[in-house]
């Protein structure tokens, strides 16, 4: 089971392998934007996955055409509704889109 690192606040919560990291975050009382409930329309619920990157699950075209419109977006840059949680613990930084 994978551990998920919250910063700012460092909250280090255990996760469940293939859940998204919105609901991981979500669970773990994170108040995180998700403004289109996960559909990867609002863009809202954007991070960034600073440690763990590689275990998550492959960014799609509608994830991808969505980050592309965002402003700031860095390599680490993911949409927590669509970003599912692989075996591997990862950190990530809340953003203030
Ligand atoms: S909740 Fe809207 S894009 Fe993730």
């Amino acid at each position: 089971m994978p551990m998920l690192t919250i910063n700012p606040s460092g909250k280090t919560v255990q996760s469940a392998e293939g859940i998204s990291i919105l609901e991981a975050l979500l669970a773990a009382g994170e108040p995180i934007k998700h403004k289109c409930d996960g559909k990867a329309e609002c863009g809202s619920c954007h991070i960034s996955v600073t440690e763990g990157r590689k275990s998550l699950s492959k960014i799609q075209r509608i994830e991808n055409e969505k980050l592309d419109g965002i402003v700031g977006v860095g390599s680490g840059s993911r949409l927590a509704c669509q970003a599912k949680l692989g075996t591997e613990n990862i950190t990530v930084q809340l953003l203030n889109d």
